[in-house]
């Protein structure tokens, strides 16, 4: 009876605690935030003074004692303090849109985490969600989030391979029976290669590019195979010999040699993967392909070049930033039907 009465009030949510950026699904909602995973701090005060798509807006546009800080790196939370300022300020935002009996209930959640985490960093996750605001909360691990987000066949006795390239990590994964069988979390996404092209251009042009920049022109001419028409893109940044601000036009082919190499590693970490798969299940995604996601595998010609270099058919998700989020709203929309893909904070997750 107390049980039910909660589940009445209480209002579920999935959250997508990214890199980049943070999604939340609400139970019978569905997504009602997406905002980039930013904090900006005043270090002299030690307070927030922006959070979300705000604190976004500062990144490289800061006085010297205002910082823009991402409080996850490479999947897992680097800063508690603000990784919890951000969500609560998260959780805030969204119930300011609901019944003032579900704002005094703290709602149950279940929040996504890459595969590849240790059982500390997991743990990590939930504590700062209780600290934020949340009720209980529930961890799936991002690629089972995904096959359900894209509607796979994940309890089938087949083999799914899932890529995720993120903000901060690429989580690779292969699903049978409602498990994962094999993972591999690289830390080659959207995010190094920013990196990459702010190295590229300070090597090549002598200009140094802010983040927002590079993000910028990764978007507008990055290209991981040649097109047939050339694109170009003008820039600004600070000539590093007079110091002065200077323009240069890069190209794609530019952007092309800036991040091939790590394109190649990461390819190299996606056929390791393969190699590590059972032959049975192998053969299951030769047949049935690969499923892509996450905004960083939107980099033009990357499912061309995948395809190409595996040899397997590669299926590019609807929508592929939401995916997670809607597979963590799937199971919170139905917590007794997914238990066992979900884990509490006493459940070790195995090593794989
Ligand atoms: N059109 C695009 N072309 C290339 N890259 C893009 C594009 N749009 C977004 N990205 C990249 O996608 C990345 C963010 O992806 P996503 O939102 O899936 O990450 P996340 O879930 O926050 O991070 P993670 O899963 O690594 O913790 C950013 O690095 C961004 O540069
Ligand atoms: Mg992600």
């Amino acid at each position: 009876m107390l049980e039910n009465f909660k589940n009445y009030f209480s209002y579920d949510i999935g959250v997508d605690l990214g890199t980049s950026s943070t999604l939340i699904y609400s139970k019978g909602k569905g997504i009602v935030l997406t905002e980039p995973s930013v904090v900006a701090l005043n270090q002299k005060t030690g307070r927030v003074v922006a959070v979300g798509m705000e604190a976004d807006r500062m990144i490289g546009r800061t006085p010297e004692h205002i910082s823009a800080v991402c409080p996850l790196v490479n999947g897992v939370i680097s800063n508690f303090e603000a990784a919890e300022e951000m969500l609560a300020y998260f959780l805030r935002k969204i119930s300011s849109n609901v019944s003032t009996a579900s704002r005094l209930t703290r709602p149950g959640v279940i929040a996504s985490v890459p595969s590849g985490i240790t059982n500390v960093e997991r743990r990590a996750v939930r504590d700062v969600l209780l600290n934020a605001g949340a009720g209980k909360v529930y961890v799936i691990e991002e690629p089972m989030a995904a096959a359900l987000g894209v509607k796979l066949p994940a309890y089938d006795p087949v083999g799914n391979m899932i890529i995720d390239v993120g903000g901060g990590i690429t989580d690779v994964a292969v699903i049978s029976l409602g498990g994962i069988v094999k993972t591999k979390n690289i830390n080659i996404a959207g995010n190094k290669l920013n990196q990459d092209i702010i190295t590229y251009v300070r090597d090549e042009f002598k200009i140094m590019l802010g983040e927002k920049t590079a993000e910028e022109v990764k978007r507008v001419v990055g290209s991981v195979i040649k097109r047939k028409e050339n694109r170009e893109v003008l820039v600004r940044g600070r000539d590093l010999i007079t110091g002065l601000p200077r323009e240069a036009m890069i190209t794609d082919s530019d952007i092309r040699e800036a991040i091939i190499f790590d394109i190649n590693n990461l390819i190299e970490s996606v056929k390791e993967v393969l190699e590590l798969t059972p032959p049975e299940i192998v053969a299951d995604i030769m047949r049935r392909g690969i499923v892509l996601l996450g905004a960083g595998s939107k980099i033009d010609g990357f499912n061309v070049l995948l395809e190409k270099e595996l040899k397997i058919p590669i299926y590019l998700a609807d929508d592929p930033e939401t995916v997670v989020v809607r597979g963590a709203g799937i199971v919170s929309e139905n917590l007794n039907r997914y238990q066992d893909i979900i884990f509490n904070n006493e459940d070790e997750i195995p090593p794989r």
